[in-house]
């Protein structure tokens, strides 16, 4: 059913296959966005990443580049306000592609309330507004995305903005390898590759009707978060993820329960991850394996970190659009996030 374009096309009514299909090509337009006006250029104590959803995963992709690369820790604020932390030598971006996002605004106008450098990245709304009345520090995103479609927009301009200020969480170089390998990777995951030869429809029916639960390590388990969270919004299915070495040390008793066989373990594994890190997953697949429904095991792609982060989370991107087509769901539309928002600014049930 995944090589039936016909199929496709009458449940993906949006064409979100064709804005998957644009990834890298939407990534490489992303590195010519300016900040404008530039950014002071000071170097800051702290960087704050404040955005909610598809807007806050760049964050987790920056603090992974920069865990062991830079001196600066990198935070990712997914609420309203700022932490305690943050003071006048800090850096807050401001993330949310629509504008509108409540707890980013809310973070943006405590960032302005306690004179904290504050840079606007967004597509419009109320945040291009306040950036605008303000004289703030901003990158406009082209619209018309979904924000978990924008990830391309919303990461490369905030690396950009970080070099700017003396904190490389990932050179130009990086910046190259990483669109050259998600290049090469899209026509390999596209619909128009069959399920024989594409490895994200190959997932997407390894999972059928399961709970996915997806696991990876260290700096990749913001991947693996980012993988559920596009499974719950393309495809309408909870989704577990967990992060290595942690879950071993609680969740895993959690499979011991006769229902594991509804779940599917879905394991994102880094050719660069340490022996330590190795020796877990094989001792895993014994303890737990069995007890699971299935299991899927993949491997990010890519030499730079920056890479091997995108790569996998563009292979979840797919497997949550062909999961989606499986379970009959336009994988575009996120009706009941949508309403959320609707009522809290004030509409009627
Ligand atoms: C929808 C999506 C959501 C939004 C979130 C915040 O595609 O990914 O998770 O990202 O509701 O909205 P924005 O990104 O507009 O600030």
């Amino acid at each position: 059913m995944l090589d039936d374009l016909a199929t496709l096309d009458r449940i993906d009514q949006h064409g979100t296959r064709r804005i998957l299909a644009e990834f890298p090509t939407q990534c490489r337009r992303a590195r010519t966005l300016a900040a404008t006006p530039p950014p002071s250029g000071a170097r800051p104590r702290l960087v704050v990443v404040a955005g909610m959803g598809g807007s806050a995963a760049s964050g987790d992709v920056l603090a992974a580049c920069g865990v062991d690369r830079v001196d600066v820790p990198i935070l990712v604020h997914r609420d309203y306000g700022l932490p305690a932390a943050v003071g006048r030598d800090a850096l807050v971006i401001a993330s949310s592609y629509s504008g509108e996002t409540e707890e980013a605004l809310s973070a943006a106008q405590t960032a302005i309330a306690r004179g904290v450098p504050l840079v606007a990245i967004t597509a419009g709304g109320a945040l291009a507004a306040l950036a605008v009345a303000r004289g703030l520090t901003r990158v406009m995103l082209p619209t018309g995305l979904m924000p978990r479609m924008a990830l391309g927009y919303l990461l490369l301009p905030a690396l950009a903005v970080l070099r700017g200020c003396g904190v490389e969480v990932a050179t130009a170089a990086d910046e190259d390898e990483a669109v050259e390998t998600l290049e090469a990777l899209a026509g390999a995951l596209s619909f128009e590759r069959p399920a024989a030869d594409n490895h994200a429809k190959q997932i997407a029916l390894e999972i059928g009707a399961r709970v996915p639960v997806v696991y990876a390590a260290g700096p990749l388990a913001g991947v693996a978060y980012r993988w559920k969270t596009d499974l719950e919004e393309f495809a309408k299915t909870f989704a577990l993820a967990g992060a290595l070495p942690e879950m071993n040390h609680n969740e895993i008793e959690a499979w011991r329960t006769p229902d594991a066989k509804g779940l599917h373990l879905v394991l994102l594994r880094d050719p660069a991850e340490p022996p330590e890190i190795a020796r877990r997953y094989a001792v895993m697949r014994e303890l737990v394996e069995p007890a699971a429904g299935g299991l899927s095991e993949t491997w990010a792609h890519g030499r730079g970190r920056l890479a091997r982060l995108l790569s996998l989370t563009y292979l979840g991107q797919w497997v949550a659009y062909y999961l989606a087509a499986l379970r009959g769901s336009d994988p575009w539309a996120v009706p009941l996030l949508d309403e959320m928002k609707r009522r809290l600014r004030g509409g009627s049930p």
